[in-house]
């Protein structure tokens, strides 16, 4: 079955509007389910209940831990089954889409906001299009993140004898073994399905390049899905995959993120929320660390847009709430302050042309102009990993497939390859 129509299908079986009383106050409450729950990100989300609170509206947390959101999105599914959706929730990509389509998200709450504010001059179309359904926007896009960034801890990397950041995979083989010579683990890696798939998609698209990143993970191929290009993409994974933290498995995407950090590791493949975790450390860009594109995808950018959805809510002071939030999320303020501490780009394209007169580090320039250049070129591509380019059912799909092959000593690439196809072409 389609997702939208399984998404549907759940949901219709409850009641959709068994609201729960929100908690009395003056102007209203609003209750935020997100996963923005390690150190940096809940540093980042903090600044948005902040200046929520100081308009005089209560935030009813609703953290769900677990990086990538999957957990999140189960708790939103059963919420939603329940009758009993919060105000705003972190949900992303095609799957905005799936959730308007059920006709629990609240067309009519943003649009004046949208109107006054001016989101369509604001907002690229790209990023505008993914938050809108039928034409009205039903969600505010929060930041951009790019997926194919390599983190490296610099005095690691002297301390190992390695003079300069690898630019091709072979480069990145050859600093690996010299990190692990000199007694470092290489490659800081919690072994989470969507930790493994963020290193497969970046590995993708160093092999494949952008037109077969998007064949096989954004059109689904099949030809590119199973093709020699995607053979060599496993084969390369798997490399890569025997430099990763012996006892990542599990771990959390912040807790290796400490390694490197802490000079236990040399690298991580992470997309820039990575930075973070750095900025809690007080750490600066360029100097404590660096920031580099994944050997071989200078010329892409991995895009990952965080946003927030309303869901549709009795509650008049629910609304008052969600449209404060809103129109506080594409503020210049809101927009610089939750970037630096979140390690994002800001989504305001005025502000994404000069960022340097924004405050924002070597990093998230590097990142901006990426984005605009590769936005010109069609380098600029949608997350596999991270929910924009496939539904939350086909991403599983690639989940599984990718998980089990990084595991399964005796799995083949070529083989792998074909299952990932028939996984995929029966989640679709
Ligand atoms: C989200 C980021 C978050 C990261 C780790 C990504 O999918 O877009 O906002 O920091 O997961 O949880």
């Amino acid at each position: 079955m389609h997702s939208t129509l399984r998404l549907a299908a759940a949901i219709s079986l409850a009641s959709l509007f068994s609201l729960s009383a929100q908690a009395a106050d003056s102007k209203g409450s609003v209750e935020v389910v997100h996963w923005w729950t390690s150190g940096g990100e809940k540093a980042a989300v903090d600044v948005l209940k902040a200046q929520v609170e100081k308009d005089g509206f209560t935030w009813k947390d609703g953290a769900v831990a677990g990086g990538g959101g999957a957990t999140a999105m189960t708790v939103l599914k059963s919420r939603a089954v329940a009758g009993n959706p919060p105000g705003v929730a972190q949900i992303k990509g095609p799957d905005i889409q799936d959730w308007a389509a059920t006709g629990l998200l609240d067309p009519d709450v943003l649009k004046d906001v949208a109107k006054q504010e001016n989101w369509d001059s604001l907002l690229d179309k790209k990023v505008a299009d993914t938050v809108k359904y039928d034409g009205d926007y039903v969600a505010v896009p929060v930041n951009i993140h790019r997926i194919n960034w390599l983190w490296i801890n610099p005095e690691v990397f002297k301390k190992a004898g390695i003079d300069k950041a690898p630019t091709t995979l072979d480069e990145f083989y050859a600093a690996a073994d010299k990190l692990k010579a000199a007694g470092f683990i290489p490659l800081a890696h919690g072994g989470q399905p969507w930790q493994d798939s963020t290193v497969f998609e970046s590995v993708v698209l160093s092999v494949m390049g952008v037109d077969g990143y998007k064949k096989a993970l954004v059109d689904l191929d099949e030809n590119a899905l199973t093709g020699p290009e995607m053979v060599k993409a496993l084969t390369e994974l798997k490399k890569v995959a025997t430099y990763m933290d012996p006892d990542g498995k599990g771990q959390d995407w912040n807790l290796e993120a400490a390694k490197v950090i802490n000079g236990k590791a040399g690298m991580q493949i992470m997309g820039d929320w990575a930075k973070s975790e750095w900025t809690l450390a007080k750490k600066t860009a360029g100097k404590d660390y660096q920031c580099v594109a994944f050997p071989g995808t200078e010329k892409a950018f991995l895009y990952n847009i965080d946003s927030l959805v309303v869901f549709k809510q009795k509650d008049k002071g629910t609304a008052a709430g969600q449209q404060d939030i809103a129109r506080k999320v594409l503020g210049e303020d809101f927009q610089k302050v939750f970037s630096t501490n979140k390690g994002s780009i800001p989504v305001r394209n005025d502000m994404l042309a000069d960022m340097a007169k924004h405050g924002f580090d070597a990093c998230a320039q590097t990142a901006a102009k990426d984005f605009l250049a590769d936005a010109k070129t069609g380098g600029l591509q949608p997350s596999m990993a991270h929910n924009m380019a496939t539904t939350l059912a086909v991403q599983g799909a690639f989940f599984d497939v990718v998980t089990n092959y990084i595991n399964d000593p005796k799995a083949e690439p070529a083989d792998a390859a074909k299952k990932l196809y028939a996984a995929v072409k029966a989640a679709k």
